[in-house]
């Protein structure tokens, strides 16, 4: 390196998911549910639950590590996204950067499920200032905070991880972003201390389509580019329609999007970095495609990203 310091791109990725597997028939064995309500109205067939968010970083992270040829002496900065931290004093970031073996700062951000988005954005900018490799992670354990005797949260919410690493380059690959809240928002879904996520469905629904719509527009505009120039969007996993409603309006295919939330429900921080795992694994991102990241979550939160694709 140059020293100089232009931007920053995606040179690993890692996931992790818990072992223990229920699906919709499981469910449907205990709840007042169905298989076939669940998969119309979400999209879901199984999802994965168990573990810490720190156990499912740390596997995440590792593999990212890994993925891009680096050491943990190597990360100058871990940024992770959580709604779900294992402690409420320290950050979850404390265990895992000492679990990695990693010799720098560490801090937990939080904003729900367009976390992951608002992390590499944070990532990003820890580049501009400066730090070469950048550890990014999104993970969540959501069951620890979901009523699984409520069939309208139940069958949603899911654990899961995934991490990339940021690194900097002399050649901008990260191309735009755009962040955003309405706070007025905080009574539609939320969970108090001690309790149980709670959420207005359709309003969440709503708002979610209108806030991905809105957002994703900001960031490609920002690029320079439109959606016919997108490669793969990586949308949040909550619910294939609301990423349906959101492309159509768009007018994204559903070709072109990252899915994995029929095998993951809907893993918060952790839904964009496993479905940028899994699409990354399949070779679906080639170098210099365009990808866009979109997110949106409890806030209500909207994060989106253009990056192009490294070689
Ligand atoms: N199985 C069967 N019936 C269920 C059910 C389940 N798992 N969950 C809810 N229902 C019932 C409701 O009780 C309601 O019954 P009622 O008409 O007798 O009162 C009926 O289904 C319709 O409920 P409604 O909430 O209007 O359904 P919907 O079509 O809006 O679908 C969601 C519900 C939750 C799937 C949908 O609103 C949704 O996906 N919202 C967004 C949630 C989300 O993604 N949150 C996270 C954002 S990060």
């Amino acid at each position: 390196m140059t020293g100089i310091m232009l931007g920053s791109k995606i040179t690993g990725w890692g996931a992790a998911l818990p072992g223990t597997v229920i699906t919709n028939e499981d469910f449907e064995k205990r709840l007042d549910t169905s298989d076939a309500w669940i998969t119309e109205r979400t999209g879901i067939k199984e999802r994965r639950v168990g573990g810490t968010t720190a156990s499912l970083s740390i596997e995440a992270a590792q593999k990212a590590i890994a993925a891009a040829g680096l050491t943990p002496a190597d990360i100058g900065m871990l940024v992770l996204s959580t709604t779900t931290p294992d402690q409420t004093v320290p950050a979850t970031s404390a265990t895992v950067q000492a679990e990695l073996g990693l010799t720098c700062g560490a801090f937990d951000v939080n904003a729900a499920c367009a976390g992951f988005v608002y992390a590499l954005v944070v990532g990003h900018s820890m580049i501009l200032s400066g730090v070469e490799h950048v550890l990014v992670i999104g993970a969540d354990t959501l069951s620890r905070i979901t009523d699984m005797e409520d069939r309208s949260t139940a069958v949603l919410f899911a654990d899961g991880a995934g991490a990339v690493v940021l690194s900097r380059t002399e050649e901008n690959n990260f191309l735009s972003w755009d962040l955003g809240v309405d706070g007025t928002l905080v009574p539609i879904l939320y969970c108090d201390h001690g309790g149980y996520l709670r959420m207005e469905g359709r309003e969440v629904f709503k708002r979610a389509v209108l806030a991905m719509v809105s957002s994703a527009q900001a960031a490609l505009e920002r690029a320079g580019i439109t959606t016919d120039d997108v490669a793969l969007v990586v949308p949040h996993q909550a619910n294939i329609r609301i990423i349906e409603a959101a492309n159509n309006r768009l007018g994204i295919p559903m070709e072109r999007t990252a899915i994995v939330l029929d095998k993951t429900g809907n893993t918060s921080s952790g839904s964009i970095p496993l479905a940028l795992a899994a699409a990354a694994d399949m070779g679906r991102i080639h170098p210099g495609d365009y990808v866009l990241f979109c997110g949106f979550g409890a806030g209500m939160t909207w994060a989106s990203a253009v990056v192009r694709w490294g070689a």
